[in-house]
């Protein structure tokens, strides 16, 4: 039987969570996890404003009281005065994960030219990895797709639960000797 992979989803957006336009941003993360996940996995929604504090708080509570290995933001990675996403994420984590923002931001400048706007980053809250992503719908796919053939294993390290993916959507990268843990 597959450990069931909790998943952390927290959109940041002043307007969603004002109710002036409905988040996107966290059904888009659903579907592509969806569409890339093999593994049972249980989504953890949150929809928080731009508020550096409130931010920190939903990560901290995501990763420490609801389990999850992984937890993945959308919006607030601009350069705009209210974007404190990262700074957020660097706050709670105590190691950060740079090649996922190097990663991300080379994949999406293929696609658009304003991808340098983004300061997203990732990092290591103890045994969970928290991952930004802009708050687009379709830079939420193209960060996914970008990252994810990496994240089963970094997940492994952190002794976390063995993730799957479909391979005709995202091939995960595992060197030979990974193993999964007899249950
Ligand atoms: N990356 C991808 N793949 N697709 C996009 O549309 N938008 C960019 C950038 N990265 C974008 C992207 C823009 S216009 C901005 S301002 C920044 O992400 C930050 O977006 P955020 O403030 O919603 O996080």
């Amino acid at each position: 039987m597959s450990e069931l992979v909790h998943i952390g989803i927290v959109t940041v957006s002043d307007r969603a969570t004002r109710g002036e336009y409905e988040d996107r941003g966290g059904p888009a993360i659903e579907r592509e996890l969806d569409r890339l996940l093999a593994s049972p996995w249980q989504g953890h929604r949150v929809l928080v404003p731009d508020e550096q504090p409130q931010i920190e708080r939903a990560l901290i509570e995501l990763c420490d009281d609801r389990g999850c290995a992984l937890v993945v933001t959308t919006g607030g990675t601009g350069p705009s005065l209210r974007d404190v996403t990262p700074e957020a994420t660097q706050a709670v984590c105590d190691r950060m994960m740079p090649g996922f923002g190097e990663l991300m931001r080379a994949e999406s400048l293929k696609v658009v030219p304003t991808a340098i706007l983004s300061r997203q980053v990732a990092g290591l809250r103890r045994r969970s990895l928290i991952v930004n992503l802009p708050g687009n719908p379709s830079a939420i796919h193209d960060c996914l797709q970008a990252v994810f053939p990496a994240i089963p294993y970094c997940i492994d390290l952190l002794e976390g639960p063995w993730i799957d993916l479909d391979p005709e959507q995202c091939v995960a990268f595992r060197p030979k000797h990974a193993k999964r843990k007899s249950s």
